[in-house]
């Protein structure tokens, strides 16, 4: 079992836990708050009290660069089966969003240390709304208790992520939870915008699609389920 550390209120818990680096060992951190939430692609992310504030820090022996997208679906494996475990069928929105009834329960921040081609270790941070008020993000977002009549503790849900993030998990488990393929879905990638049916998810983690009769690979793109 890795070291655990508990605080009340941080900036990120992903920022807060670089300091472990040096010591190349396995540790893991909750908040209560989060004064700094960050999200990906320079976003913040809403971190009041009642909501769950997780990140790790994992050094790999032989991890290449090529398979860091497991990272990935490892820590959406862990947030879905915590989600299902607590009385909600989660959704993956590709490649890191938890939804439920259509809106975000969940968001996935990873930043990994590469050493050449391989990565030396990742933070991989976890925010989950249980019991925080997220009416600010009318109809983006989504907290537990607004799906449940009788919403689990905060504490409840720390217990479920941890032990679900210490076991295993497989690809196959990450697809289960991805149910938008077949779908048209909408994909903005820099500047363009357009329509194209989602095919699959490839083992290194990007999406292809086929636009017309072309097939496209992205990576990185934002995309949104209709
Ligand atoms: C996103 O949806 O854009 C990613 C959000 C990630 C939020 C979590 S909360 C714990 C960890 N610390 C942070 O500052 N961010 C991640």
């Amino acid at each position: 079992m890795m070291k655990i550390e508990r605080l009340r209120s941080v900036d990120s818990t992903n920022e807060y836990i670089k300091k472990y680096i040096q010591n190349r060992e396995d540790v893991a951190v909750f908040a209560d708050v989060q004064t700094g939430g960050k999200g990906t692609k320079g976003r913040s992310f809403l971190s009041d009290m009642g909501g769950v504030y997780f990140s790790a820090l994992t050094f790999y022996a032989d991890m290449g660069a090529a398979n860091s997208f497991r990272i990935m679906t490892h820590a959406a494996v862990s947030v879905c089966s915590t989600a299902r475990e607590l009385g909600i069928e989660p959704e993956i929105k590709w490649p890191n969003d938890i939804r439920a009834g259509g809106r975000k329960l969940s968001g996935i921040l990873i930043e990994n240390g590469l050493k050449g081609d391989r990565v030396d270790f990742s933070i991989v941070g976890i925010g989950i709304n249980v019991r925080n008020d997220v009416s600010a993000l009318k109809g983006i977002a989504v907290s537990m208790k607004e799906l449940l009549p009788d919403p689990p503790s905060v504490e409840a849900v720390k217990q479920s992520l941890l032990n679900n993030y210490c076991r295993p998990s497989t690809l196959e488990e990450y697809l289960s939870f991805v149910h938008f393929l077949g779908e048209e879905i909408d994909v903005s990638e820099g500047e363009e915008r357009y329509t194209a049916t989602a095919s699959r998810i490839l083992p290194d983690g990007r999406l292809e699609v086929i636009k017309g009769s072309k097939v496209r690979i992205l990576t990185s793109a934002e995309i949104s389920l209709r």
